[in-house]
């Protein structure tokens, strides 16, 4: 059974993540248009998504927020009903002061702002069902990955209904404390970043070597998601697929003593942990007015 089938969708704040999940959603038929709204403060852009999706999109987060709770109750009987928070984090506080005291007890409020604690969305709006999602660049085309995590109010049904919607921007994971929302921060929601890099830093070196940029880029991108469905599909652990071409003396035992010797692994491990260490102080900084 379709875990959204009774639900109502409101989006605040309808950019480029809203979009993502509003597309993936009705690519997998897991809603109708009917059951998704959002608000957006700009005439052309509820113009091009009213367009595009057949959806409703209004100018007031409150007006956006209260019309989902009454489209669940009024046409699918029960008061099913997701706000989402999909505004830039310097956009919370506003957000908060048009929300306060406009939600349903029984309406959830599913935040992928980065940085913004569960105790601040849920203290700011006086709300107890809160979840929390860290969504990475990837979710853009379906294939993202996604952590979140929920305050213990949220219902076993909203549950489904988060891993339902999440799922629309690829792979989703429930964790059970906010530092491993941190950790997923630094890891995965950075982790685009790592791979951007490399990709980049392998690119360069090809045309270095003599390869156009192109050709590089082709060689590099094709080897990195061919390596990664290898891994995937395999199950083996990345050092065995990595001894599998290391043959003595050859080409993959050479770059290895270098990447090492280099200190690859240490900058990766490094990069990881100050990304972790940025993202808990963000988190601690992220009140309204600060
Ligand atoms: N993009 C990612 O891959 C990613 C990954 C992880 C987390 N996130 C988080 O997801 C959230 C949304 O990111 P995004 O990339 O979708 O950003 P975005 O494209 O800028 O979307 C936010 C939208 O909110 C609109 N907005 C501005 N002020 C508003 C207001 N007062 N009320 C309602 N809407 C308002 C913006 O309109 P204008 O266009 O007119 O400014 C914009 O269209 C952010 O908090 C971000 O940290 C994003």
């Amino acid at each position: 059974m379709n875990s959204l089938q009774d639900a109502s969708l409101s989006f605040i704040g309808c950019g480029v993540m809203a979009e993502a999940i509003i597309a993936g959603l009705l690519r997998r038929d897991l809603v109708t248009p009917a059951q998704i709204m959002g608000s957006h403060p700009r005439l052309a852009r509820r113009e091009e998504l009213q367009t595009k999706y057949a959806i409703k999109v209004v100018e007031s987060n409150a007006e956006a927020a209260t019309l989902a709770a009454m489209t669940a109750s009024d046409h699918f009987g029960r008061n099913s009903s997701i706000v989402i928070l999909a505004v830039k984090p310097q956009r919370l506080s506003t957000i908060f002061n048009e929300l306060r005291g406009q939600l349903q007890q029984e309406q959830l409020v599913l935040s992928i702002v980065a940085g913004a604690k569960i105790e601040t969305i849920a203290g700011e709006l006086s709300h107890p069902s809160v979840v929390r999602a860290m969504p990475n660049t990837p979710a853009q085309i379906g294939q993202g990955m996604t952590a979140w995590t929920a305050t213990p109010q949220v219902s076993e049904a909203q549950f489904a209904q988060v891993r339902a919607m999440l799922g629309a921007l690829g792979k989703e994971m429930y964790v059970e404390t906010e530092r491993m929302i941190d950790m997923a921060t630094a890891l995965s929601a950075t982790g685009p970043t790592y791979i951007f890099l490399v990709m980049e830093a392998l690119v360069d070196a090809g045309v270095h070597m003599g390869f156009s940029r192109h050709v590089a880029q082709e060689l590099v991108l094709q080897t990195m998601l061919g390596s990664v469905l290898f891994a995937q599909e395999s199950h083996k652990h990345p050092a065995e697929l990595r001894n599998m071409v290391t043959s003595p003396g050859g080409t993959s035992a050479e770059a290895i003593y270098q990447m090492e010797k280099g200190g690859l692994r240490t900058v990766l491990s490094k990069a990881v942990w100050a990304a972790f260490q940025r993202a808990v102080m963000l988190g601690r900084r992220e009140k309204p007015g600060d």
